[in-house]
């Protein structure tokens, strides 16, 4: 192929590239789980003020449910302070191991 269909299969591929890696949402579940421990654990261990909380709490609506609007009334600073890329994450990991998901747990 000459040069300009080598420039215009190259620029085909790139677009193709960006919308996918923008097509792929959601956090990082595994990042998630370790960001879970270290700050919801806290107050949602048992017997913590929160309550006990692990992924099997909620189901995969609600956990979304409740990062999109309700995490806004949680109590203290927590859903404020913690970074939104975070937040993410750590919403992924409780849906991926929600008690209606394909793999529920208890959060190890
Ligand atoms: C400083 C302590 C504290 C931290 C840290 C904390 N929470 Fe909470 N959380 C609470 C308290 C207190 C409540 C209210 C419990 C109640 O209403 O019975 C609550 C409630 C909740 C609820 C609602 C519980 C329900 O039954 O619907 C969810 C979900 C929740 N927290 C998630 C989180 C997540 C996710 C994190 C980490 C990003 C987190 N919390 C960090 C104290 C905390």
């Amino acid at each position: 192929m000459n040069w300009k269909m080598f420039l215009i299969v190259t620029l085909v591929l790139s677009a193709f590239t960006v919308t996918s890696a923008i097509a792929i949402e959601g956090g990082n579940a595994r990042k998630g789980k370790h960001l879970f421990k270290k700050n919801c654990k806290v107050c949602h261990d048992a017997g913590g003020e929160g309550g006990e909380l692990t992924p099997m709490s909620k189901t995969m609506s609600q956990w979304d449910r409740y990062f999109k609007k309700k995490a806004k009334k949680h109590p203290g600073d927590v859903m404020t302070k913690t970074k939104k890329k975070d937040l993410k994450d750590i919403n992924q990991f409780l849906f991926n191991s929600a008690a209606d998901s394909p793999s529920p747990a208890t959060c190890g």
